[in-house]
Parts: C-alpha cells; sequence; structure tokens
C-alpha cells in the first residue's frame, strides 16, 4: 500500500485531530527507522523520547514476548511479580525518601495521579505550575499545563489557573498559598523549548513548598530514565520531591508511566483511592523491567551525560560559526535544544529534515530538540546532526 492509499484511508476513518509528517513508519531497529517505501531515517526523536534504549532493542523484544506468552493482564484483585519487581527497583533508584509506586497507561494519566494524590495528602484543592509546561492532554493535566493552545480549547471546563513564569522563585512563593495541594514543574521543560531549571531554582521550590504546606511534585515524565545524563533529572540539583511522574522512556515504547511518592504521602491514601484496568499490567511491567536492566547495565544515563555534552558542543561550534542563524543552545544530557533565529525556516524544518532522511522534531515554535535513543552511534548521531544543520545554512 502506497502513501497516498494510506493518507486517504487515514483522511476517511481517523479523528482529525493531527497534522502528519508525509511518511508511513513500519520499522525500526536502533536509532533507525524505515517507511512503507523501504526508505530508511535516522530517528533523532527516538519515538518522542520513548525509545530511550532504541527501537525494538533485542532484551526489551524479548522480555515482552516471554511475557505475552504468560501472563498478559490479570486485575489489581491480584498480586503479580512483574509489577512487584518494577516498583521495587525504581525504589532503590529513585532517592531515598521516595518508596512507594503506582503504575499508569500514560504520562498524563500519571499526572492525574500525582494530582490527585497531592488533594488526598494535603486536603488542599489548588495547583500551581509553570508557563510553557507539558503535563499531558487530561482535564487535570489540562489544569496545571502552562500552554494556553492546549489549554483554551477545553477552557469551560477547566477551573482558574495559578501558573507561573518558569524558573521565578518569586512569583512561586505568591502562587503558593494555604489553599495550594501541590506546585507540579518539569526539571527541563520539553515540550516548552528545552528549558533548564536555573541553578537553585528546584531547590527554591523545594523549601517553598515545605515551608507553605504544599507537595512538590517533578514532572520527570520526559527528563527520567536517563534522558538528562541522570538516572533522574532530580539528581543535577539533589531535589526530592513529594511525588516524581515518569513515564516514556520507561517503557521503551510500551505504554507505561508510574507516580512515585513517600510514605508519608503514601500514608494518606487507603484502598479504593485510585485504581484502573490496566494499570502495572505484567506485560507493560515487564518491559519497563528489561528497560531499566539495559539502561543501568550499558550505563546509559552516563552515556547520555558524555555524548550529550559532545553533541551540544557541536551545536555552540555551529551557533558561533553562524551568529545570525541560531540564537543559543540549551539542555542537559540528551535532550538538546538549539533555538532557531528564523522562525519560518524553522516552521519547515522538520520536513525538510525527513526529505533528507532524518526524523527530528522543532518545539515551541523554533527550537530544535534533539532527543535521540540514549544508546545511539555517535556515527549516526552526528551525521544525521550536520544533516539538519546543513539545512540551516542551505
Ligand atoms: C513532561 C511531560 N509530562 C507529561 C506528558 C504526557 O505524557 P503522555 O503523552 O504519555 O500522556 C509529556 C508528554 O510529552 C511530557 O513531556
Amino acid at each position: 500500500m502506497g502513501l497516498d492509499d494510506i493518507k486517504r484511508r487515514e483522511a476517511t476513518w481517523f479523528l482529525p485531530v493531527v497534522n502528519r509528517l508525509p511518511v508511513a513508519l513500519v520499522e525500526g531497529r536502533g536509532s533507525r527507522v524505515v517507511d512503507v517505501d523501504g526508505r530508511e531515517y535516522t530517528d533523532l526523536t527516538a519515538g518522542w523520547g520513548v525509545c530511550a534504549i532504541g527501537h525494538c532493542h533485542p532484551t526489551l523484544v524479548d522480555a515482552i514476548r516471554k511475557q505475552a506468552g504468560r501472563l498478559m493482564q490479570t486485575t489489581n484483585l491480584f498480586y503479580t511479580l512483574p509489577q512487584l519487581d518494577l516498583a521495587e527497583t525504581l525504589a532503590k533508584l529513585a532517592p531515598a525518601p521516595i518508596t512507594r509506586t503506582f503504575f499508569t497507561n500514560s504520562g498524563t494519566e500519571a499526572i492525574e495521579g500525582t494530582l490527585k494524590l497531592a488533594h488526598r495528602a494535603t486536603g488542599r484543592r489548588k495547583y500551581a505550575s509553570t508557563e510553557s509546561s507539558f503535563h499531558g492532554r487530561t482535564l487535570g493535566a489540562l489544569q496545571v499545563i502552562g500552554q494556553p493552545k492546549h489549554r483554551d480549547p477545553y477552557r469551560e471546563l477547566l477551573p482558574e489557573q495559578v501558573v507561573v513564569p518558569f524558573g521565578d522563585l518569586v512569583a512561586a512563593e505568591r502562587a503558593i498559598d494555604e489553599e495550594t495541594a501541590a506546585f507540579i514543574v518539569e526539571p527541563v521543560q520539553g515540550e516548552g523549548g528545552v528549558n533548564v531549571a536555573p541553578e537553585g531554582y528546584l531547590r527554591g521550590l523545594r523549601e517553598l513548598c515545605t515551608r507553605k504546606g504544599a507537595l512538590l511534585i517533578l514532572d520527570e515524565i520526559q527528563t527520567g530514565v536517563g534522558r538528562t545524563g541522570r538516572m533522574f533529572a532530580l539528581e543535577h540539583d539533589e531535589v526530592v520531591p513529594d511525588i516524581l511522574a515518569l513515564g516514556k522512556g520507561l517503557g521503551g515504547g510500551f505504554p507505561v508511566a508510574a507516580f512515585l511518592c513517600t510514605e508519608e504521602v503514601a500514608a494518606t491514601v487507603k484502598p479504593g483511592d485510585h485504581g484502573g484496568t490496566y494499570v502495572g499490567n505484567p506485560l507493560a511491567c515487564a518491559a519497563a523491567n528489561a528497560v531499566l536492566e539495559v539502561v543501568q547495565e550499558e550505563k546509559l544515563a552516563e552515556r547520555a551525560a558524555k555524548v550529550g555534552a559532545r553533541l551540544a558542543g557541536r551545536l555552540r561550534a555551529f551557533a558561533e560559526a553562524n551568529p545570525g542563524v541560531t540564537k543559543g543552545v540549551r539542555g542537559r544530557g540528551l535532550l538538546v535544544g538549539l533555538v532557531i533565529a528564523d522562525v519560518e525556516a524553522a516552521g519547515t524544518l522538520s520536513r525538510r529534515a525527513l526529505d533528507a532522511g532524518v526524523l527530528a522534531n522543532v518545539t515551541a515554535g523554533n527550537v530544535l530538540r534533539l532527543f535521540p535513543a540514549l544508546n545511539i552511534p555517535e556515527e549516526e548521531l552526528f551525521g544525521a546532526v550536520e544533516t539538519v544543520l546543513g539545512l540551516l545554512t542551505a
């Protein structure tokens, strides 16, 4: 079936809520993907920061295959071992006070869980968050999202928001009052343009929340599982939140996410307060266990730090050599952004990169966001990056 047929079928059957690039992908191996016509691309997006260990890593495929042939689904009325193993592994990887985990099927559901939990733990009903943040698209997540384009179409369904500039502790202090259940923040805003929390910001938020009796929720759905050069981005700032959300890289491509919390927060909920048919199902948890095993065994967080530093260095050299083309480089580990000066050129870059054989993302209007697999071979990474940089100066 050719692309034209595919487009026609989609136009007939799919809810028209997405703008697609004109490619249908059918296969992936490592950091290479193949389209329906057999054309290959280097993937600098890792399936949107998800395929942390590359597409179809053999350990992950094997774990899913084995678990699928054994037990895929039960209900939360029963104990299952993959779920227990995963909860225990996450507790050992997370900072010491964080010990408890609940699983979900997607990042946005994890955020719903964090908000419900913060309400249970504090008895309060307001949340504060940051401008440009992204926390998902369900109604709870839209309540705290800092991007009006996602929130506005559903504004009538949502309560008043308290959103403050990212990095501004004075504004955060004003925003958190005696009704605030939690302040939710990403250590690096991914969708918002690869904005790294300024030095001291997360620690300042920690102190503010503690002082005002609100909880600190870190949304590490994009930054967790090695992406920023540490297992969790919170390690860069040595900050311990009350609640931590994970997703994306956790399943390496299998839909699974999680929210974790301290004993103190966990003690405020009781059976029935939260749940879900599929949450933490054995197949999803077997996938996540395999991903965490690979990330640790292959030291992929450390690799992300090293390769990410080289990548940022190359982008900085490019920015210096082409001062009118870019407006700077930012990021952490293998979550790196190059700010493009010409917004119009940025708008067509993903499409032009595709034609040149590279999957590349531009977010927040003009930020080339590079978030490839943590194990992408360097020659593939830098080859594809040169291709994209070449498009910016062509
Ligand atoms: C920081 C952050 N939070 C939440 C989400 C929502 O996750 P999902 O798309 O799995 O619902 C995303 C997705 O991009 C994200 O980057």
